[in-house]
């Protein structure tokens, strides 16, 4: 049985245990716990954990992101990831559709999402929740503003496409 619920300081050690399975080995409890405490104080954002049988299994965390252009705000997802041994299970689904109600309680009109290539599992996942792919119709530009943040992050994790 999934439930799902926000994401206190005391999961640090589960979603840092997530995070690492998303792909960034580098996370330390502490700093998690720094940033969850982070979170629960930014109004427009919200992580999520989805508990099954009563242990941590899967996080995403989405902020609001006022529009200029037109009214309301777009919802990002910023993390998501299900602890390998439980996917397949319908937890993911839940906590996209979760993060899409908080969002949509924070003005959102749409959503988006970004994710590497190379993450064959998430392109299908997203897809078959409605998302459709963009990516022939905007480029993507990023740029450090601290040197080497992007490169010492994703740099070698996320090799460009040859
Ligand atoms: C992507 C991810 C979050 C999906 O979570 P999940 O709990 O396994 O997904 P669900 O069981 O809720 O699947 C929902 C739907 O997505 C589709 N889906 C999920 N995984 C799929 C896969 N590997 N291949 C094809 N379709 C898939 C199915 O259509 C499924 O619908 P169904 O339940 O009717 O069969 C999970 O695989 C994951 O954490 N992957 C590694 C990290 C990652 O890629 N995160 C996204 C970063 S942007």
């Amino acid at each position: 049985m999934v439930s799902l619920r926000r994401a206190r300081q005391d999961d640090a050690a589960d979603v840092a245990a997530l995070l690492v399975e998303l792909g960034y080995p580098d996370n330390e409890v502490d700093a998690v716990e720094q940033r969850l405490a982070m979170w629960a104080r930014e109004p427009a954002g919200i992580v999520l954990v989805a508990q099954l049988n009563g242990r941590v299994v899967g996080t995403v965390a989405v902020t609001a992101i006022p529009y200029l252009e037109r009214e309301g705000r777009w919802g990002r997802i910023v993390a998501l990831v299900v602890s390998a041994e439980c996917r397949g299970q319908g937890v993911g689904r839940q906590l996209v559709e979760a993060a899409e109600a908080a969002a949509g309680d924070l003005g959102c009109v749409t959503m988006e999402v970004t994710s590497a290539r190379g993450r064959t599992e998430s392109h299908p996942f997203y897809r078959s929740l409605g998302y459709q792919d963009w990516a022939d119709r905007s480029t993507r530009y990023l740029k450090d503003l601290v040197p080497g943040a992007l490169s010492r992050k994703y740099g070698a994790r996320f090799p460009a496409s040859p």
